[in-house]
């Protein structure tokens, strides 16, 4: 199979930047010095200009085995070749079967159907929407009120963006869903500074659940979606012992628990989900990003069975949830998933990312005393590094970071405000791992 191989060198850049209106992004700042990538191998990206960047991200949480892995191109091109596309609605295609049980299978105990859609932020829509109906066919549509809770991120949907509890991605989109209510952000600095792993402190914030069961009523409510570890807020790590609380209130008031995976799933927290890690099985997860190491768009919703069983009633030839994607498990996507699977199986990469953890950490750590660093969080292969913001106002040290690690010091980081975000591809060596913290030291010299 012939899949060329990433750019080596300088590449063409486009002399108009002007058209595309890019996500996420100051447009202005990046246009006036941009950050073009144009291929990636290993654990670097390469630069239009030749240069070759360590990537610290993975790319944006999404390619847990590094980059330009072949046997995934491969795939991806075998399956384009053989099945461009196939509907999803009423037809099918070998793989999205294989992909589903490939899925099910890493996933806890019981949680053994998936719905496919393809991004992080149709994930958790999805998730949300499977909540309400369910209920809904179970005689219990009243429940109809969703809990997020702040600083939480489920992605750009009207569902995601109204469960989440970030405030610049909520305040200019209006009223959102109604009937939403947050639980607490789990960080409290004065009581969790640079801790490795889950903090001792916080575990009570599930209680507040209880309070909203009070204020709401429990047969209002249909679910509760966390992130077992918030990762887009500057990697906040559940407290001890905050997950299985919340459990054990949803399980008692009949409210469902969703894990939002999006980032956690497929080993970033040294297991195929933080599920895992924390020993409690929510009745949904959200997954997308690292199940095909970001090499195609992928998302879904994994689900216990009994969820799955009480649409199956009523005539056959009925569909049982008017709900799906033109794309929802594309040929090429679950290709691509399945190619990524085989690698963490054969790699033993969730494995190797718990081993690394203690390294990592211990890493990261190194940083404590750096002028300016005001707390370090880490997790799996996971850290979070708030810096003292900047005189010119909150964010413009963070993205002083971000620049001066891709202009300065070839390196790839993201950042959430002023804290920069690790969270390396699996793969990552002893010795990359160093490289990275060097690098980082003098990002955070540089900008303070
Ligand atoms: C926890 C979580 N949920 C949802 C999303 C949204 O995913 P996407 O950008 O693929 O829509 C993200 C993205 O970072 C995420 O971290």
């Amino acid at each position: 199979m012939n899949v060329s191989s990433p750019i080596k060198s300088a590449a063409a850049v486009p002399n108009d930047l002007d058209a595309f209106w890019m996500p996420f992004t100051a447009n202005r700042a990046f246009k006036k010095a941009p950050r073009l990538l144009a291929g990636a191998e290993g654990m670097h990206y390469i630069t239009v200009d030749g240069r070759r960047l360590i990537d610290a991200a993975a790319g944006m949480w999404c390619t847990n085995a590094g980059h330009g892995r072949r046997t995934i191109a491969e795939a991806i091109a075998r399956q384009a070749a053989a099945l461009d596309y196939a509907p999803p609605f009423q037809f099918g295609h070998p793989q999205s079967f294989e992909l589903a049980s490939r899925i099910a299978a890493l996933a806890p105990d019981g949680l053994d159907h998936v719905f496919f859609c393809n991004s992080g932020s149709e994930a958790a829509d999805t998730a949300l929407k499977l909540a309400l109906a369910y209920h809904n066919v179970r005689g219990e549509g009243g429940r109809t009120r969703l809990i997020g809770r702040e600083r939480g991120y489920h992605g750009v949907g009207f569902g995601g963006t109204s469960v989440g509890g970030i405030v610049p991605n909520r305040k200019l989109f209006g009223t959102l869903l109604a009937g939403v209510d947050h639980l607490s952000a789990t960080y409290n600095r004065e009581t969790q500074a640079f801790t490795k792993g889950e903090p001792e402190w916080g575990a009570h914030l599930a209680d507040e659940l209880e309070r909203l069961v009070g204020l709401h009523g429990a047969n209002t409510i249909a679910a509760v979606i966390v992130e077992p570890m918030a990762g887009s807020t500057g990697v906040l790590p559940s407290p001890k012992g905050y997950l299985k609380r919340l459990r054990e209130i949803t399980q008692a008031h009949g409210i469902l628990l969703i894990f939002d995976e999006v980032i956690t799933g497929f080993g970033r927290l040294g297991h195929a989900f933080a599920a895992e890690r924390y020993g409690v099985t929510p009745d949904m997860i959200t997954f997308a990003k690292g199940v095909t190491n970001g090499a195609a768009p992928m998302g879904g919703v994994v689900l216990r069975a009994d969820l799955y069983d009480a649409f199956m009633n009523g005539p056959e030839h009925v569909v049982e949830l008017c709900h799906g994607y033109t794309y929802s498990a594309h040929p090429l996507a679950t290709a691509a998933g399945l190619a990524t699977l085989d690698i963490y199986r054969d790699e033993k990469l969730f494995e190797r990312a718990k081993a690394l953890e203690p390294k990592f950490a211990d890493a990261v750590m190194s940083l404590r005393d750096q002028s300016g660093v005001l707390d370090i969080r880490t997790v799996g292969l996971t850290a979070g590094i708030d810096l003292t913001p900047s005189k010119e106002g909150p964010g413009k040290r963070g993205y002083d970071s971000l620049a001066c690690a891709f202009h300065d010091n070839d390196l790839m980081l993201r950042v959430a405000g002023d804290t920069l975000a690790l969270t390396p591809p699996l793969i990552v060596s002893e010795d990359q791992i160093g490289e990275i913290i060097d690098k980082v030291a003098k990002v955070i010299r540089a900008t303070a």
